[in-house]
């Protein structure tokens, strides 16, 4: 009963009228969002009919128009069709919003790659009014390079024309641009670990670190036997956790004043010269023995590398915080010749980094803490 009820009343003149205005508005919607998509989808087709008229086949233009936005049609359709474009806007690493800058730097430099055009411009490195070419992306490439040194390793490639490009940056890196005890800049110690000491960054003549402890005879062999606080607390468990590998490992000189380094370093002078004592003894203040970081292990000769004890700081020095500061090979980046026994506190996690990265302290600097701060 209710049910017929309902249904005549849904039959009534009032009803059908209001069904038939809703069949025309929902009609009247359709048509206009047909027309708004046909609107919208109208510039992209003519756009890819455009891209033909440019000489691109159907392929082509079928992947530009997926890839650039509308904004950017009017630039690729003002440029003649050549294969370098297509190229950059096929490439993995095309950015949209750098098409602008692709084809400027394509403008100015027809004979570089797309790869090397889509490098320079995504590094996003303020290069693009500098004649750049594949070198300059060849450096932007490598691993450890820094923006601020660009025309540097430019400079420096061009003095040394048969340099790899690694080796570019590794030596700009460590500055060795720049002359030695000349182009100096006080070392930055308010970092307490990673204070960079070397033949471009020195120490104040008064400069004596205010947490210096002494290591007892377990621990030491010679008069220089103080080190900091966190240094000799690693020291100490890592000389413990070779003893019980049966092997013996002992400071033989530890933290060393300025005054002490000017006579270590005048007789060292007055027996070898200064060049020959420059490649292993470093001047008053460019000691990072006066940071109290530093410590020479148990012999101070080239043959302490063929002892056990230097294997097992090889293996295990990283584990308690020290790096091998003056390695095999890496002489002209630390500027010293290899010293097996200098080792070097910077806190577990970055001589773990270092060892893992194969790098002197000098590249570690430059790239991880210099670098960061810009
Ligand atoms: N032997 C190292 C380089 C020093 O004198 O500090
Ligand atoms: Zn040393």
């Amino acid at each position: 009963m209710n049910k017929n009820k309902k249904n005549i009343y849904k039959r009534g003149p009032y009803k059908t009228k209001k069904r038939k205005l809703k069949k025309k508005v929902t009609i009247a919607l359709i048509i206009i969002i047909a027309i708004m998509i046909i609107l919208i989808l109208l510039p992209f087709n003519t756009f890819k009919k455009d891209l033909k008229k440019l000489g691109y086949t159907n392929k082509e233009a079928e992947t530009i128009d997926k890839v650039v936005s509308i904004q950017n049609h009017n630039l690729i359709l003002k440029t003649k069709k050549n294969d370098t474009i297509l190229k950059i806007i096929t490439n993995s690493n095309y950015q949209d919003k750098n098409l602008k800058k692709y084809l400027t730097y394509y403008e100015n430099n027809n004979n570089v790659s797309a790869e090397d055009i889509i490098t320079i411009v995504n590094s996003g490195y303020d290069i693009l009014d500098k004649d750049h070419n594949s070198s300059t992306a060849k450096l932007i490439k490598e691993k450890y390079f820094i923006a601020a040194n660009l025309d540097r390793y430019i400079t420096y490639k061009n003095n040394n024309k048969s340099l790899k490009t690694e080796n570019i940056i590794a030596e700009v890196n460590s500055n060795l641009d720049k002359t030695q005890y000349v182009d100096t800049k006080e070392a930055n110690t308010k970092d307490k670990n990673v204070i960079l000491v070397n033949k471009y960054y020195y120490l104040d003549e008064d400069y004596e670190p205010t947490d210096l402890v002494t290591l007892t005879n377990t621990y030491n062999l010679g008069t220089n036997n103080r080190l900091r606080r966190d240094a000799a607390n690693a020291f100490i468990k890592m000389a413990d956790a070779a003893l019980l590998d049966n092997i013996i490992i002992k400071n033989a000189s530890g933290y060393r004043s300025y005054k002490y380094q000017i006579s270590l370093y005048n007789s060292y002078e007055s027996r070898d010269g200064k060049q020959a004592a420059d490649t292993y003894s470093a001047r008053p203040g460019f000691s990072e023995h006066q940071t109290g970081l530093a410590t020479d292990i148990n012999d101070v000769n080239q043959s302490f590398e063929n002892t056990d004890a230097f294997k097992w700081l090889q293996k295990n020095a990283y584990k308690y915080g020290f790096i091998l500061r003056f390695p095999k090979n890496k002489e002209k980046l630390t500027g010293y010749e290899y010293e097996p026994w200098h080792y070097r506190y910077v806190g577990k996690s970055i001589a773990k980094q270092i060892k893992e990265e194969d790098i002197t302290l000098e590249e570690y600097y430059a790239y991880y803490v210099e670098n960061d701060k810009e």
